[in-house]
């Protein structure tokens, strides 16, 4: 049975959501799967990507780059990831893609991965959440940013994102969809 990993870096929650999501998926389709946070979990702990069929790396989207815990682990690890009989997954959660899905698309879909010297079998830029309630793990600052953020887009894309409330952007069908062909693609693989 092949085994896929899923590594990812979140600061609020939501990529954290698509990760758990994926790896559902491919557990229901037969797959061992394993999820690992690299924010919470120690260097020295970081799995291989050489033990496994198939590997999903996922990072919410900061000032334009991806957290730096993923990309510590891309430079770890680039040859396995690129090896040609592993299956690569790369997805990033951000707020561009909620108003303007071309641009995150060719920003942080296509271009984050190719910046980090990756060659992934399939990429994707989904829509995350900002999480503007009381519950909200962002901090008073990174609050104030995101509202700012928040009017632009509201005003340059139209898009409605209210202040005191979690506003979730995830396409669970799309994010469902890139777990069931990842998992596709592996299982066609020697
Ligand atoms: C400080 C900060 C900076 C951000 N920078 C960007 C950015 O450059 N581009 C973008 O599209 N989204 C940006 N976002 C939005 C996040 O990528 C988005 O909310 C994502 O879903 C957060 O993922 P997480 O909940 O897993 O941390 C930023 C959010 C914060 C709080």
């Amino acid at each position: 049975m092949k085994r896929f990993l899923v590594a990812y870096t979140s600061r609020t929650g939501s990529t954290e959501g698509v990760a758990k999501r994926m790896a559902k998926v491919l557990k229901s389709e037969g797959f061992r799967c394993d999820v690992v946070d690299l924010l919470s979990t120690r260097r020295k702990d970081w799995p291989s990507p050489a033990d496994y069929g198939g590997v999903i790396l996922g990072s919410m989207v900061r000032m334009g780059k991806w957290d730096g815990r993923l990309r510590r682990y891309i430079d770890l690890h680039r040859n396995e990831l690129n090896g040609p009989d592993l299956t690569l997954g790369v997805f990033s959660c951000s707020a561009t893609a909620i108003g303007e899905p071309e641009k995150a698309t060719r920003e942080y879909g296509e271009g984050l991965p190719k910046q980090a010297g990756l060659r992934p079998d399939a990429c994707r830029a989904f829509a995350g959440a900002i999480d503007l309630s009381s519950q909200s793990r962002l901090g008073l600052f990174m609050k104030g940013f995101m509202k700012a953020a928040a009017e632009d887009m509201r005003k340059e894309h139209g898009v409605d994102i209210r202040d005191g409330e979690m506003n979730d952007f995830r396409n669970w069908d799309d994010i469902e969809a890139l777990a069931r062909e990842l998992g596709n693609m592996a299982a066609g693989k020697k």
